[in-house]
């Protein structure tokens, strides 16, 4: 396995609407992240992706980009994204940037003109089907409910959005839509980016036939993914992107990949077939769906999460490279969600953190992770701002289902869990805006803030630090094997990591209870160091686990 810097960085990620705002108009922007950069750089942090700051009429934030080579205007202009490029590269900071081919806006330039006429030149830059037996062309559902077709007056015909209504899909068959998306993703590497995290990337090529998908009883429509998950010219068009772009530069590519399996991931991300360097997969964040989906809540299952975690880094080494993370804009907060976010938060979160970072892959931070931010409960529905959870409530009470069990599942899952603004300080918004914030703060930010965690020399934020500095002291984090121990213990994740004659034993308790576990593997504590703990104090046995304790020990030859 050949050495990388982007295997041995870790990554932060900004959701910029919800970073810092300078201007006071209540919406994070660029100046903001430019007065934060210090603040990362004391972390540790190598890579920053930053989600979409594009053009876009923000029907889901940014995620629908109606000119990809302009800056949003809520967010500053292209001068101030180039000063904060210079910025990042001044502290030996990378920059990847969001990269979202899947689908435009539908106000994107191509789309108004597309959706004039049959014969328009840009018709084919996007999916249109004639209906069927009056409906639409098929019963594909929707990421964000209801059918994946809108029907179009002008031409008479249906536009796929696998997305919103207002997230039109590209059609990737037409080389000519291909060879605009290479042009402009250019036009970002030759301004000086590090690399692009590439949303949705494994839903770019459909089956051109676009059959209709089994629906479950009772549904009118089915999700339609084994038509579009990875589908029949996906390596076709990756290689081809690889091959125009992206080998002409020392760019970092992470795909995000729902769906993705070992298998697939290491046709993805292997070294000699030039396509992405890593995956950005889901797997470990459905453990807690039933089959209902994301909005099924069930209990977390820590066996559950153990074999796939372990599949993924046992089936992955030497071939391929994953991500690594807890958190990001579309998922719960880690602590609410796998730990304890009351007696036990900064415990837990600490647990949690080294469970994670001490495994293959690449780490990546997401704003407030590492000050131990919460999942947030809104008291009313219309303090909600994501198209997601807002889509999903109308469809559930227009079926009669009751709005106080929905509000339940969106306080556990909702994606505006981890969009509450950046919590910096215990002034007026946490210190986010001095303007009216977009969607409102975390009640707890006088508490939990960043300058809170930056005055305890034990908070979280300095255990990140840590963790993140053994990263690059130690090649056996992000190049040693991987083996799990007590597969079947509910509590307790334990594993170890090799790498020539050095070892790492990693024992985390994930529960609040005390956990006593053999020493199966006839471990000989008494030789090792503590590499890194979250325990106060000294402990005579490292097999007696204090509730949500981790401890590594670091065993040298
Ligand atoms: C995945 C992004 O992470 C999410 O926020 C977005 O809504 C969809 N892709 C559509 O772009």
């Amino acid at each position: 396995m050949t050495k990388q810097w982007w295997k041995e960085s870790v990554v932060y990620q900004i959701y910029p609407r919800s970073f810092m705002d300078s201007n006071r108009d209540g919406v994070g922007d660029i100046r903001g992240i430019i007065s934060k950069l210090d603040y990362l750089k004391e972390l540790g942090i190598d890579v920053v992706w930053l989600s979409p700051v594009y053009e876009s009429p923000n029907d889901d934030n940014g995620y629908d980009i109606s000119n990809y080579k302009k800056i949003m205007d809520e967010f500053g202009s292209m001068d101030d994204w180039e000063e904060m490029l210079e910025e990042m590269h001044q502290r030996d900071m990378r920059l990847v940037m969001d990269l979202v081919v899947n689908h435009s806006s539908d106000e994107h330039g191509w789309f108004v003109e597309s959706r004039k006429s049959k014969d328009n030149p840009y018709r084919d830059y996007y999916i249109w089907r004639e209906g069927k037996d009056g409906k639409e062309p098929n019963n594909w559902e929707s990421v964000f409910s209801g059918s994946a077709w809108e029907y179009d007056e002008t031409t008479e015909e249906y536009f796929l959005h696998l997305f919103s209504k207002k997230q039109p899909d590209l059609n990737w068959e037409n080389p000519k839509l291909r060879q605009g998306l290479y042009d402009m993703m250019k036009f970002w590497l030759d301004k000086g980016i590090d690399g692009f995290r590439m949303d949705v990337i494994n839903f770019i090529s459909k089956v051109p036939t676009f059959p209709d998908a089994p629906s479950p009883e009772g549904k009118t429509y089915a999700s339609g993914h084994e038509y579009f998950m990875n589908g029949p010219r996906i390596h076709e068009f990756l290689k081809e992107m690889n091959q125009e772009v992206l080998s002409h530069y020392d760019a970092m590519t992470v795909g995000e990949m729902p769906g993705v399996t070992p298998d697939e991931a290491v046709l993805y991300t292997g070294e000699d077939h030039n396509e992405v360097n890593m995956v950005f997969q889901f797997e470990h964040m459905d453990v807690d769906s039933g089959p209902g989906g994301k909005w099924d809540v069930i209990p977390f299952d820590l066996v559950k999460l153990k074999t796939i975690l372990t599949k993924w880094q046992t089936e992955l080494h030497g071939k391929g490279w994953n991500s690594l993370y807890w958190n990001n804009h579309d998922q719960p907060r880690i602590v609410s969600r796998l730990g304890d976010d009351g007696e036990y938060r900064e415990k837990s979160a600490k647990m949690l953190a080294t469970l994670l970072h001490l495994m293959q892959g690449t780490p990546y931070i997401y704003q407030g992770e590492e000050i131990g931010m919460t999942n947030v409960r809104f008291s009313s529905i219309e303090e909600y701002k994501d198209i997601e959870t807002l889509n999903m409530y109308r469809e559930k009470v227009a079926k009669g289902i009751d709005p106080e069990e929905i509000m339940k599942s969106i306080y556990v899952k909702g994606r505006d869990n981890a969009r509450t603004p950046m919590q910096w300080n215990s002034g007026d918004h946490g210190g986010f805006t001095e303007g009216n914030p977009w969607i409102a703060i975390n009640p707890n930010y006088k508490e939990i803030n960043a300058e809170e965690a930056l005055k305890d020399s034990k908070s979280i934020y300095y255990y990140y630090q840590k963790l993140i500095a053994l990263r690059k002291e130690h090649e056996i984090i992000p190049y040693g094997s991987f083996e799990l121990h007590y597969a079947d213990h509910p509590s307790v994740y334990a594993y170890t990591r090799a790498y020539g004659n050095e070892k790492i034993l990693v024992l985390c308790n994930v529960s609040g209870e005390k956990q006593v576990i053999e020493n199966v593997a006839s471990f000989d504590i008494k030789q090792a160091d503590v590499l890194i703990t979250n325990e106060e104090n000294n402990k005579d046995d490292a097999f007696t686990l204090n509730p949500w304790e981790a401890t590594a020990y670091y065993f040298k030859g």
